[in-house]
């Protein structure tokens, strides 16, 4: 069967990881690597969609007739992601956004002493918080990445965010999550119906969360 078009659609995703500054030498991040947000740019591309990526720091390169968008930290995406969110059609949170910042950045390197060294943090924006706040007749889709009761907590992060349906990762799982080339996941639409997936290619997982996103569009229009 052939892929469902998206032509004339904008397309906005955020890959990666957020990375936030302890002093000028130092900072805090995670395991994104960028390839599931990257795949899901790339596929909606190439079914006609005008895609804008907003993309954390990662080792990937840069596809091809994609509009990039680099940000360092999370308050920096969600600069971004506010401010494309209304010409959006489709809007794909990928990315693995830090929930926390150092509080304070240091201007000079820290120092080493004797002594144990603590730090006190300051919450980030939640982005999706913000756009679920935002939607109109978008469709909203996000991402949960837990290593516990996976369906429990991403059925809670749908429901708060308004979303139209989450990709729920298991990132404790072999060849899952962070990293690896595929993923095992299982999407639970604004109805609360789960559907489970085998382990696939990223590729496959985002030809997989753009049909859905055809559909609701569809029925949204
Ligand atoms: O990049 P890869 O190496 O390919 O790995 C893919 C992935 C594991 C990063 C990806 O599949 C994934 O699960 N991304 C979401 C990771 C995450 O931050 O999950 P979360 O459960 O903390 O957040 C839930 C959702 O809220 C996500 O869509 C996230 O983008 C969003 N969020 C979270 C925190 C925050 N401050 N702002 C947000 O928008």
């Amino acid at each position: 069967a052939s892929k469902k078009p998206l032509r004339g659609k904008k397309v906005l995703v955020t890959a990666g990881p957020t990375q936030e500054p302890i002093d000028p030498v130092r900072y805090i991040t995670n395991h994104s690597s960028g390839k599931m947000g990257y795949a899901i740019a790339i596929e909606a591309k190439n079914r006609g969609a005008d895609v804008t990526l907003i993309s954390g720091p990662t080792n990937l390169e840069r596809p091809n007739g994609i509009k990039v968008i680099d940000v360092i930290t999370a308050r920096d995406m969600y600069d971004q992601a506010v401010s494309h969110f209304g010409e959006a059609d489709i809007i794909i949170k990928a990315a693995a956004v830090a929930d926390y910042r150092p509080k304070e950045v240091a201007d000079n390197k820290i120092k080493k002493s004797d002594s144990n060294l603590s730090m006190e943090f300051a919450r980030n924006p939640d982005i999706l918080l913000e756009l679920g706040k935002m939607k109109k007749n978008q469709v909203l889709i996000g991402f949960a990445a837990e290593t516990r009761d996976l369906l429990d907590n991403a059925k809670g992060k749908m429901n708060r965010k308004n979303l139209d349906f989450i990709v729920a990762n298991n990132i404790a799982e072999k060849d899952a999550g962070f990293k690896s080339d595929t993923n095992i996941v299982s999407i639970i639409d604004s109805l609360g119906n789960v559907e489970k997936y085998d382990k696939m290619k990223k590729e496959e997982i985002a030809d997989i969360i753009l049909d859905k996103a055809y559909d609701l569009i569809k029925l949204k229009e």
